[in-house]
């Protein structure tokens, strides 16, 4: 792994701008912003955890932002996070922005957009659901209902998985 930057419980408040001094700009690969903090780790793993296959991460978890109270940062040199992966991470970080940088400038920045439909990803939570009994014949397939929070809604029984249900399946 890179550098972690991590702020001390009770230090004051820090910057976006102060955020920017803790990890140095990238020359190529992608920048995830506006994570929920305490999410990074989880963002890290659905990614295939990059760290694992050579490439060099930057994690700031818990910084303050002046849009969402705390949030969490990661850059990724030299890997380019496809359209795909925003999608997947968009169900842990519904809120999150991912920069594409290429030779140190941001070249498109794309807002995780949470999909209408999820099929085969989440669980429904309700024991009795046709989905959790009949796996096989009832595939598991959400519709979004709430964008923030987020939560998806079974097709089957109608049960809602919360914000926080939505991040612990996947994390
Ligand atoms: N960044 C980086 N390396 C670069 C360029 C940008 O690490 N070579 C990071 C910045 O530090 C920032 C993010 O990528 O965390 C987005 O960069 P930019 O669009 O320049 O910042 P903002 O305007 O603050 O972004 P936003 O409006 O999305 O908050
Ligand atoms: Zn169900």
């Amino acid at each position: 792994m890179g550098v972690a930057a991590l702020t001390r419980k009770g230090s004051p408040p820090r910057s976006d701008d102060h955020t920017t001094m803790l990890v140095r700009k990238i020359p190529d690969g992608s920048v995830i912003d506006h994570i929920a903090a305490g999410k990074a780790l989880s963002i890290l793993r659905l990614l295939g955890d990059p760290q694992e296959n050579g490439y060099t991460i930057a994690l700031v978890m818990n910084v303050s932002s002046s849009k969402m109270g705390r949030k969490d940062i990661i850059k990724v040199e030299g890997m380019e996070i496809t359209p795909e992966q925003i999608q997947r991470l968009a169900l842990i970080a519904p809120r999150a922005s991912v920069n594409i940088v290429r030779s140190y400038r941001v070249v498109a920045k794309r807002n995780a957009l949470p999909p209408r439909t999820v099929r085969g990803v989440l669980s429904c939570t309700a024991p009795t659901c046709v989905s959790v009994r009949e796996k096989d014949s009832a595939p598991s397939i959400f519709f979004i209902s709430g964008r923030s929070p987020l939560r998806y809604r079974c097709k089957y029984c109608g049960r809602e998985l919360t914000e926080k249900e939505i991040s612990s399946q996947l994390g």
